[in-house]
């Protein structure tokens, strides 16, 4: 079988790294990368296919950043040139990207099967662009692999049961299996002077944040606060590095802003913070994974079971309940410990059992 798979975001070349190597062990399936190019930067892009050993594309779109429209329809039109010359058995796409959004529109167009990792997650929010990338791709996928019970159930919801496996989170395979290497390759603590459970970590950069003034001012303003009696390590995402020039805005001299950091790095980081302070999906599921205290700075999650199973409180993008929620939650232990919500760490292997077999 062979598979045209669809990446362009770092949270998918993380998800990756788990299913093409499980690809990789079977003789009865070729892979092949396609790389949007959305993201660019070595630190957002390549480092996670060194680090991760994601094999490496065949082709690169190099769509860019942009508006939604000029970013997907770039990746649209090379795409579908480079589907009919491969003819795949199946396209695969991750998440909730425009990356997701533009492989499974030109694959559903070239009548080629779609599988959809990490399929079924709603956050009800439709101003959010994740939200309309992930109905989107579930409705035209044929496989839509899910992490939890709550994705199944959604996608039921929909009229899209049929189409629906649980296979656990891919990701939960990766906390698991890149932890060991993590902790022989890196030692971002000694990097960085940080002491295990003596700081906080902070990621900021969902454009339901970002590109509003009010609500990073808000978020900036709890960062700084916090920032004074403890130590913040922030890696910015480069569009947060946008914004807070735009809007004008001062972080204070104690939050220690560095770019953005390879995976190996980052999960020992949020191993061994004392909490951390997210606006992201894959972050607040590898808080989860790790057990450590999470406040997630947005209105609503889709990793419900987190914030249901205590280690996650949700405070939207309000100063005060951000830094209360610190207060209170920083360095606890919730003491729902034992639930497996996001499954065994063998959901690579699921995922390419059942497409095997498509
Ligand atoms: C995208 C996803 C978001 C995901 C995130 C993961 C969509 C609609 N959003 O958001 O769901 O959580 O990726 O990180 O697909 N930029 C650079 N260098 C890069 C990449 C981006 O400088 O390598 C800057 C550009 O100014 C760009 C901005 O970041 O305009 C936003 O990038 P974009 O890919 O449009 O969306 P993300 O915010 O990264
Ligand atoms: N990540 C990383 N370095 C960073 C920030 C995040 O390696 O500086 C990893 C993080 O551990 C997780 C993934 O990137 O595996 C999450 O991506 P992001 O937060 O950009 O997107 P989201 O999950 O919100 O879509």
């Amino acid at each position: 079988m062979k598979i045209c798979t669809i990446i362009g975001a770092r949270p998918q070349f993380v998800k990756a790294a788990v299913v093409s190597a499980e690809f990789a062990k079977r003789k009865d399936v070729k892979e092949v990368i396609i790389h949007t190019g959305q993201h660019y930067d070595p630190e957002m892009s390549e480092i996670f296919f060194r680090e991760l050993n994601v094999p490496h594309e065949k082709y690169n779109l190099e769509a860019g950043s942009g508006t939604h429209g000029r970013q997907t329809g770039r990746m649209l039109e090379k795409l579908e040139e480079i589907l009919l010359q491969e003819n795949p058995d199946m396209v695969l796409v991750y998440g909730d990207t425009n990356s997701t959004l533009a492989g499974a529109l030109c694959a559903s167009k070239l009548h080629i099967p779609i599988a959809h990792v990490e399929a079924g997650m709603r956050s009800f929010n439709r101003r959010m662009p994740e939200e309309i990338n992930r109905i989107v791709a579930d409705h035209l996928s044929t496989v839509n692999f899910c992490s939890t019970q709550t994705a199944m159930k959604n996608l039921k919801a929909d009229n899209l049961g049929k189409s629906a496996v649980l296979v656990g989170d891919v990701m939960y395979d990766c906390a698991l299996r890149f932890l060991e290497l993590a902790e022989k390759r890196c030692d971002p603590l000694k990097r960085l002077s940080l002491k295990k459970k003596k700081y906080s970590l902070l990621t900021c950069h969902r454009a339901e944040n970002t590109d509003d003034k009010k609500r990073l001012t808000e978020i900036i303003k709890a960062v700084n606060k916090i920032s004074q009696d403890t130590t913040v390590v922030y890696p910015v995402h480069p569009r947060t590095v946008n914004f807070i020039k735009k809007y004008k805005l001062s972080v204070s001299e104690k939050v220690m802003m560095i770019k953005p950091v390879g995976y190996l790095e980052m999960i020992l980081l949020e191993k061994n913070a004392s909490a951390i302070i997210t606006d992201s999906g894959g972050v607040q599921k590898e808080a989860f994974f790790y057990r450590v205290p999470c406040i997630t700075m947005r209105d609503e999650t889709e990793w419900v079971e987190t914030a249901k199973l205590g280690w996650n409180r949700i405070t939207g993008a309000d100063s005060a309940k951000i830094v209360k929620a610190f207060a209170d939650f920083a360095g606890t232990r919730p003491t729902k410990t034992g639930a497996r919500p996001y499954g065994n760490g063998d959901a690579a292997a699921k995922i390419t059992k059942a497409l095997a077999k498509v």
